[in-house]
């Protein structure tokens, strides 16, 4: 590749059903628990990572703006962890697009950091394979680690004694599981959300009391679903699912000050969920660190639990199915 040529990658956002909330090292971005996602097939985020020569800073624009603050600190310290690896000094132009609202809890960092993982990793010409990509996204963002593969994925937290933790924490496919699940997502709002995900997990580990029994309960809930998707049992994934999710969203509330991403919009659309399982339909609720609500549910079931959640909420519905990993896409940027 001439150093012109733009490197241009897709990755998708994931959702995970045992979620990742809090860090044992910030700077390595390794999480306490491992957790498990399902990547999606809606939303792509595409990066294009071409490198400058002659410029003395890196320049990145998203969906059209030049990045400022936060966004072009934290891709910046991702480029030079890649040019450190890389043994390259040549700044980057960085030109990213997301499809997702970013920043309302539909994980537009999972996306956004695979997919420059993998643009920036071909541009720089860092080898190596998928799980070398997954431990880079890892670094940009955790839920990151999770989208550079498709369908279920489990990332693996590591263990805290290993002699380089770094290598120790990756993502990787869940290869046997057999369940053809979907996502309907209930758009409440799409605006950037009040406290940052990774600001808000670093206070829920420092002041919720909770918190060590949810993340004691992740650890057995992990267990019990990789049981339940190799099964197909899919009433299994979603009571793990939705109970995981409620138990994360109680231990931020327990915080002090609470971290409340909930709203009574989301509230209602979890009684609409609840409801509809009263009717003896199979659909359970997930939330991340936004309002929105999204109802997990078996693939055969997401197109009626969609127009449910239409009819009953007036918003945007989305709805999302088993989506690919990260990967290149040869063309211009
Ligand atoms: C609620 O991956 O955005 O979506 O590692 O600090 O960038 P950082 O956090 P991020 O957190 C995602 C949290 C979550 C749960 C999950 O995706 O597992």
């Amino acid at each position: 590749m001439t150093v012109s040529e733009p490197a241009v990658a897709v990755a998708h956002p994931n959702i995970a059903l045992v979620k990742y909330w809090g860090k044992r090292d910030e700077d390595l971005v390794l999480p306490f628990a491992d957790s498990l996602s399902m990547t999606l097939d809606v939303f792509p985020t595409t990066t294009a990572v071409r490198l400058d020569p002659a410029a003395g800073a890196d320049h990145v624009v998203m969906d059209g703006a030049v990045a400022r603050g936060e966004v072009l600190h934290r891709t910046v310290r991702f480029l030079e962890l890649v040019r450190e690896r890389a043994g390259r000094r040549e700044r980057a132009v960085v030109d990213t697009r997301n499809t997702v609202p970013v920043g309302a809890g539909l994980a537009s960092s999972a996306s956004g950091f695979a997919a420059l993982a993998l643009a920036a990793a071909h541009a720089y010409g860092l080898p190596g394979d998928s799980r070398a990509l997954s431990r880079l996204a890892r670094r940009g963002s955790g839920s990151a680690a999770r989208s550079v593969f498709g369908g279920f994925v489990v990332w693996q937290a590591g263990t805290p004694d290993a002699p380089d933790p770094d290598q120790d924490s990756y993502a990787e496919p869940v290869t046997d599981a057999r369940l053809d699940a979907a996502l309907v997502a209930v758009v409440l709002e799409s605006g950037p959300k009040p406290v940052s995900s990774r600001e808000a997990m670093r206070h829920t580990v420092a002041t919720a009391a909770p918190y060590r029994d949810w993340l004691a309960d992740c650890r057995a809930a992990l267990v019990r679903m990789r049981e339940a998707l190799r099964g197909g049992d899919m009433t299994t994934v979603g009571e793990i699912a939705e109970h995981n999710a409620l138990g994360m969203h109680a231990a931020m509330e327990a915080a002090r000050p609470a971290v409340r991403y909930r709203t009574a919009a989301s509230d209602a659309v979890l009684g609409h969920v609840r409801a509809l399982r009263e009717e003896g339909v199979g659909a359970w609720a997930t939330m991340d660190a936004g309002p929105n609500v999204k109802v997990l549910c078996a693939g055969a079931d997401a197109g009626r639990i969609a127009d449910r959640m239409r009819a009953v909420t007036g918003a945007p519905v989305v709805v999302a199915r088993s989506g690919p990993g990260a990967g290149l896409r040869a063309e211009d940027a």
